[in-house]
Order: structure tokens, then C-alpha cells, then sequence
């Protein structure tokens, strides 16, 4: 007798225990009228145990790498679509929405797309051929799955005093690359948003070349519809100001606005690659987490402020467990820069991104 009461106890508990997990609320519930809430995924984490935890906080994806072009199509005549597919089969399964991540960047971009069989570099019609090959074979793939594509990443050069970026694309081609990689994009899928995508746009002299790039596309009809801020931020920058100014300025044009790939860094930022030394010290003080967890305040009142332009924030990793920033751009330097723990448990910041 006992044991079966026991038994029915473990049922009924059980049960309400699950029941209760399920319906834990996560970021994408407290946001629901505002905008939906993403995460960086590799096809990894949808196959092990953060599965749950995604379904919790998030209602949409973005493939971290699997959709790049060298991941994507390592060789001329060959595609790789296995991980792509698994997050996107994970997604439909679930009904979380897909970004796509990206059709045309510098890096991670296979060698052999810029050069001919003697290893020369190719012409500017043999490139944009590829190019098109390129972007009509993995958009139409996922034509009606993935709802936004980011088209052309990071085409502003670092150096203030420059335009576009002097990479193979642009050399071969000029700002053509960036032109018929929207015109491909749109004719692949014309249902799909094309963002230009590129981070440090809160900076005003960045801000200004991105404002140039997209108007200079509109005079073209270039069909450029949003804009993604990466969000690679850290807790010294942005200020509300230059957050402000650049969700408006961007709006102004008409388009929609998404922050791509947040994270708040712990250090100042820095883009090139460079050894750890004695004053990296990677200590996650209260005090550091306490100014980390404003900056979120504050970015997050900036996004609920301008939910008429943004349509998505996405998140560039799930914990502090595991991120790109614990390897870039000082290897081996360990850094705390998203909502939750590497426990997987809720920092001082979430709990300031969510009471509103
Ligand atoms: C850029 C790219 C992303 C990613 C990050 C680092 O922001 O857009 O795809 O590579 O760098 O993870």
C-alpha cells in the first residue's frame, strides 16, 4: 500500500514538477510584445542538452557558423548542408524563427571562390557568377525557413579614413559585390528581409560610412530593407546617446532595425587578434558585473523604447559556459559577457533585462 502511494506521489509530483518546468518563462515571454529574442546556435547545442533551455528563453535562431560561406560550400562543386539543416529542422520542429548568417563576408569565406584553377585571381564576372551560383542555391534551400538574411557583413573598413573595405570582394569587383548580393538575394527570395550587418555602428564616424553605404543603395534600388546592429558591445560602450541616435538615424531610412549579435564584454574593445599578458587579469568582480548588468539595463530600455523599429535582439551565444569572446581577441582570456551564468543560471543582468 505504502509503495504504491509512493508510486502515485512520484506520478502526480512528477508530472506537476514537468508540467511546471515547461512553463518556466523565459526572455522570448517577457518580450512577446516587443520583439523576438534569438540566439547564435551551432548544430551542437541543439542536439544536447541546452535544448531545453533555448526552448525556454528564445523563440528564434541563428546558425553561429553553419550557414557561412566556407562552412557552406567548402568547394566549387560541393555543399555542406548538414548542420545548417539540423538547426533548421530543430527550429520548424519548434517554431522558433531563423536569421540566416551570411550570404557574402570577408572571412570565413573558402579560398577557392576568388581564384581560377592556376590560382590566379578571377575576373569580376566569373566572381559575381559565383556569387549568384552561390546565394540562389542557399536561399532557395531554405526559401520560407529562414524569414531575414543577413546579405552582406561587415563591408565598412576599420580605418576611418576609408570607405569600403579593401577585401578580395571589393578589389575584384567594387562596391558591385555588395549591389548584386542584394539584387541575387531579393531574386532568390523575394519574401526574405536583407539586412546589411556590421558592428561598431554606434560609433558616430562608423555610423556615418554605414548611413553612406545604405543610402547610396537606395539611390540605386538596391533592395537593402534592414539593418543589423551586431551588438558586439561592451560595458564601456555604447552610451544610451549613441544608441539612440543610431536606432533613429537608421529608422530615418526606412529601414527595420535588429540587433544581430549581442553580447556585453567585460574588456574594452578590440579587434585584433594578440597574446594574453599580465594585465588580463580575468577577474568577474561584483563590481564588474553590477556595471555590466546597467549596460544591459540600459540597452534593453533603449530597445523597448524603439520597439516600432526593432524587430529582433539575438543573443551571440547561450551562457557564459562557453563564448567566442573566451578566444577572441586574446585566446585562453575568459570573459562573462551574456545573461546567464556558466551554470546556466540568471546573472544580476537578466533579472535587470526583464523587470520593466
Ligand atoms: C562577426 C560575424 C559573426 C561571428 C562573430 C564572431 O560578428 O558576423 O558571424 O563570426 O564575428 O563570432
Amino acid at each position: 500500500m505504502k509503495k504504491k502511494f509512493l508510486l502515485l506521489a512520484t506520478l502526480i509530483f512528477g508530472s506537476l514538477w514537468s508540467a511546471d518546468a515547461q512553463t518556466t518563462l523565459g526572455l522570448k515571454d517577457y518580450y512577446k510584445n516587443y520583439f523576438p529574442i534569438g540566439v547564435a546556435v551551432s548544430a551542437k547545442n541543439i542536439m544536447s542538452s541546452d535544448t531545453s533551455f533555448i526552448l525556454t528563453q528564445f523563440n528564434s535562431l541563428t546558425p553561429e557558423n553553419a550557414m557561412k560561406m566556407g562552412p557552406i560550400h567548402p568547394k566549387e562543386n560541393e555543399y555542406n548542408f548538414t548542420e545548417a539543416d539540423a538547426i533548421v529542422n530543430f527550429a520548424q520542429r519548434h517554431h522558433l524563427k531563423v536569421r540566416g548568417h551570411n550570404l557574402c563576408w570577408h572571412e570565413q569565406t573558402p579560398d577557392w571562390i576568388f581564384k581560377d584553377k592556376d590560382g590566379k585571381l578571377v575576373s569580376k564576372t566569373e566572381l559575381l557568377k559565383r556569387l549568384k551560383e552561390h546565394i540562389f542555391t542557399v536561399v532557395n534551400r531554405y526559401k520560407g525557413k529562414v524569414y531575414a538574411w543577413d546579405v552582406v557583413n561587415e563591408a565598412i573598413d576599420d580605418d576611418s579614413t576609408h570607405f569600403l573595405r579593401n577585401s578580395l570582394w571589393f578589389k575584384i569587383c567594387g562596391i558591385d559585390y555588395i549591389i548584386k548580393a542584394f539584387e541575387y538575394a531579393h531574386e532568390a527570395d523575394p519574401n526574405a528581409i536583407l539586412f546589411y550587418n556590421d558592428y561598431n555602428t554606434e560609433r558616430p564616424e562608423k555610423r556615418e560610412r554605414v548611413l553612406q553605404l545604405i543610402k547610396k543603395l537606395q539611390s540605386l534600388h538596391v533592395p537593402v530593407m534592414a539593418v543589423g546592429l551586431q551588438g558586439h558591445w561592451s560595458i564601456y560602450e555604447p552610451t544610451q546617446h549613441e544608441l539612440q541616435s543610431t536606432i533613429q538615424s537608421f529608422a530615418a531610412l526606412g529601414l527595420q532595425v535588429q540587433i544581430t549579435e549581442l553580447d556585453i564584454s567585460i574588456y574594452p574593445w578590440e579587434k585584433n587578434v594578440r597574446k594574453k599578458t599580465d594585465k588580463d587579469i580575468d577577474i568577474y568582480t561584483t563590481t564588474i558585473e553590477n556595471k555590466q548588468a546597467e549596460q544591459y539595463k540600459m540597452v534593453f530600455d533603449v530597445f523597448r523604447k524603439n520597439k516600432k523599429y526593432i524587430t529582433g535582439v539575438t543573443f551571440w551565444n547561450i551562457t557564459d559556459k562557453v563564448t567566442w569572446l573566451d578566444h577572441y581577441p586574446v585566446p585562453g582570456r575568459k570573459n562573462y559577457p551574456l545573461l546567464f551564468d556558466a551554470d546556466y543560471q540568471p546573472k544580476k543582468a537578466y533579472w535587470d533585462v526583464i523587470h520593466f
